[in-house]
């Protein structure tokens, strides 16, 4: 297998998608030549109140940063996802759920959907949530978590949902830095048959954010948990005091839709704003689009809520389009590592969006698993999350799509609200291991170290050259960091922290993050928030952490510690430490491996040369580059001696 094996569109495929390939050019060109013509026209697919009359009004300019987009129009992201679709698909699936146990599933229509949400938008009211208020959502994966998130669009709140396997500390973080005063969670989620303990999290994480006073209780599991009179409700008592009658708040586009929380390459998740017309507009678009979404598809994407994907191609994107979404609360390998097929075959799914580490989790277990279901109904698969290896790319095509179904591996980031560089399933020959070619409107940038523009087959640092509707508006709080993080590098560009290739056919091979963020299993994470974590342990004097190529998660954790004076080191502090930064961020952050570190390799000025860390943590000495600045060249070679082996 050579990166240069080409797939070529399958011309049933290209026969009834919505582009083909001359379709995509043609479009693809008019999109960058006239972008006030292309999304003026692209614009009116959803509804609007009043309608916009101001394409885009966008700076990218440091002391005048600003984007904006149908900027006059008005409109409403829940009207858009339920309402509009009552008259036609009244009683047709927008929500097949999937429980954790394969025994609990059920189908809620558009016009089931339509009244849970007003009912829950007017308990929100009626407790006091106004528009603009900031509502906390702590929730397992299930239909309530979608219905809380279009509550709050409905009457105008923004939403921050914080991912449910994070830690009270992280959650409180969340919590107090938009100043939210009211959290809507679960007494219980359940995953892989185990408990997550969400209102217990909360609880203590309350106890840090003395702004919340009112916490809405969805009963999942009907464990024991901790009740705050006056303070907790319950979801099934308060929705039943209410009506179902809540008109849908007329939003301005710039009106902000919500907060997610997001890892950067230094201090605390920065709270990445998405507003609300132009966001719907892309989601939308690409959602129909990319997956060649038409009615009567069954559509699962099995990400969470908690992340950027859950938002925008579980929820928004195809509720905007009228589509039947599955919401999964389990895990690819319960009961068995059978579960996602057993799923595409009991609800006859048709368009399937994963990601590579449960690809190769599930590569790992054989074919067996796969064969033995029979997955007819799947003509479309996805990729997401981080670059997809040659090797698990082909085994999807293979074993999971029998050789028939296009794969769209879509790049993009929490910060761009939808997908960029992506595949379209009849327009795009496909090269296992590339996101292919730019979405309608995304003019990729590729710049070297100094920010000189690459032309032709190139190697560098992606930017990407002028904005689109979905692209973030700002960090929640922190403008100046937003104009600092991402248009301060390269001047007049919005720059995405990966490095890429172009190659000859200019298809962009996305290589990971030139940042000090890691990637593990698609989750994303700044290793300053590790090793912060490290350090506030009593016995840890200095933490260096950095990513290593891991054969599941794609990036492990590789944590350099120095224990303070004294300590000795010893597996069993090993494991404390492990448990402690599970318990200050989330499992999500366990670190993968710990080396015990004497000292670490610093500059004169006293700089931790992460260069070389990485170097060893990924076991390659062929060129650590010069060591001669270090304060003590000596520390490189007990670190390259004590090196921990990937386990
Ligand atoms: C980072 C963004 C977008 C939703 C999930 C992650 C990496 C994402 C791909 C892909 C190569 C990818 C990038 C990006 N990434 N998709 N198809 N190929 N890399 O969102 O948590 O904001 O992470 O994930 O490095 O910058 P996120």
């Amino acid at each position: 297998m050579t990166e240069t094996s080409v797939f070529a569109v399958n011309p049933e495929v290209a026969e009834n998608a919505w582009v083909d390939e001359a379709g995509y050019f043609r479009l693809y060109e008019q999109s960058i030549a006239d972008p006030e013509a292309f999304w003026g026209e692209h614009g009116k697919r959803i509804h609007w109140m009043k309608p916009f009359t101001k394409v885009k009004d966008v700076s990218y300019a440091p002391d005048d940063l600003h984007i904006r987009w149908f900027q006059d129009g008005t409109t409403n992201v829940a009207y858009n996802c339920l309402d509009r679709h009552l008259a036609t698909k009244r009683d047709d699936t927008a929500i097949i759920f999937e429980g954790d146990d394969p025994k609990d599933s059920k189908h809620i229509s558009y016009g089931e959907a339509y009244e849970e949400v007003c009912r829950l938008a007017n308990v929100l009211k009626a407790q006091g949530v106004r528009k603009g208020d900031r509502v906390t959502i702590y929730m397992p994966m299930v239909p309530e978590a979608a219905f809380a998130m279009l509550a709050c669009a409905r009457i105008g709140a923004i939403h921050s949902v914080v991912f449910g396997g994070f830690s009270p500390d992280s959650l409180a973080n969340r919590i107090v830095d938009c100043d939210s005063n009211f959290v809507i969670t679960a007494d219980e989620g359940v995953r892989g048959g185990r408990k997550i303990p969400l209102k217990a999290n909360t609880d203590k994480a309350l106890e840090k954010c003395p702004g919340v006073d009112k916490v809405l209780v969805l009963r999942r599991t009907g464990g024991q948990i901790g009740w705050v009179e006056g303070r907790d409700l319950w979801y099934h008592e308060e929705l039943a005091k209410v009506s179902d009658d809540c008109p849908p708040e007329e939003m301005n586009a710039e009106d902000p839709l919500f907060i997610l929380y997001t890892s950067g390459s230094t201090g605390k998740p920065k709270g990445v704003l998405h507003t609300t017309g132009g966001y719907l507009v892309y989601a939308s678009m690409t959602h129909q689009y990319v997956f060649d979404y038409h009615d009567g598809d069954v559509y699962w994407c099995t990400a969470d809520v908690g992340w950027v994907t859950g938002h925008s191609y579980i929820v928004y994107g195809p509720l905007a389009n009228g589509a039947t979404t599955l919401v999964f609360e389990g895990v690819p390998n319960y009961p068995d590592a059978s579960r996602f097929w057993q799923v595409v075959d009991k609800h006859k799914v048709s368009i399937f969006y994963t990601a590579p580490t449960a690809i190769r989790a599930l590569m790992r277990e054989g074919e067996g698993p796969v064969r033995r279901t029979s997955r007819k109904s799947l003509r479309l698969l996805g990729s997401v999350g981080e670059p997809i290896n040659p090797e698990a790319w082909l085994w999807y095509h293979k074993v999971v799509g029998d050789e028939r179904c296009p794969i769209v591996d879509t790049w993009w980031q929490t910060e761009t609200g939808g997908i960029l560089i992506t595949p379209l399933p009849g327009a795009t020959p496909l090269k296992p291991g590339s996101a292919t070619r730019p979405f309608f409107g995304i003019k990729p940038v590729m710049v070297d170290a100094d920010g000189k523009h690459l032309e032709g087959a190139c190697e560098g640092n992606l930017c990407i050259g002028d904005s689109w509707p979905g692209q973030m508006r700002t960090v929640y709080g922190d403008h100046e960091r937003f104009v600092q993080t991402y248009f301060s590098t390269y001047p007049n560009k919005y720059f995405t922290g990966d490095g890429a290739r172009r190659d000859a056919d200019g298809y962009y091979w996305i290589t990971g993050r030139v940042d000090d963020v890691i990637n593990v299993s698609g989750h994303r994470m700044g290793t300053a928030e590790v090793e912060s974590a490290l350090v506030a342990h009593a016995k840890v004097a200095e933490a260096a952490v950095v990513g290593y190529p891991h054969d599941i998660k794609g990036q492990g954790i590789y944590a350099y510690v120095t224990l303070v004076a004294g300590e000795e080191p010893s597996d069993a502090l090993r494991k404390e430490l492990v448990q402690w930064v599970r318990s200050e961020i989330g499992p999500i952050a366990s670190p993968d491996l710990i080396q015990w570190a004497p000292g670490l390799p610093k500059t004169r000025s006293g700089k931790i040369m992460r260069r070389i860390l990485r170097k060893i943590a990924e076991n390659d000495y062929s060129n650590l580059g010069d060591t001669s600045t270090l304060a003590d060249p000596a520390v490189v070679d007990d670190l390259i001696q004590h090196r921990q082996n990937k386990r």
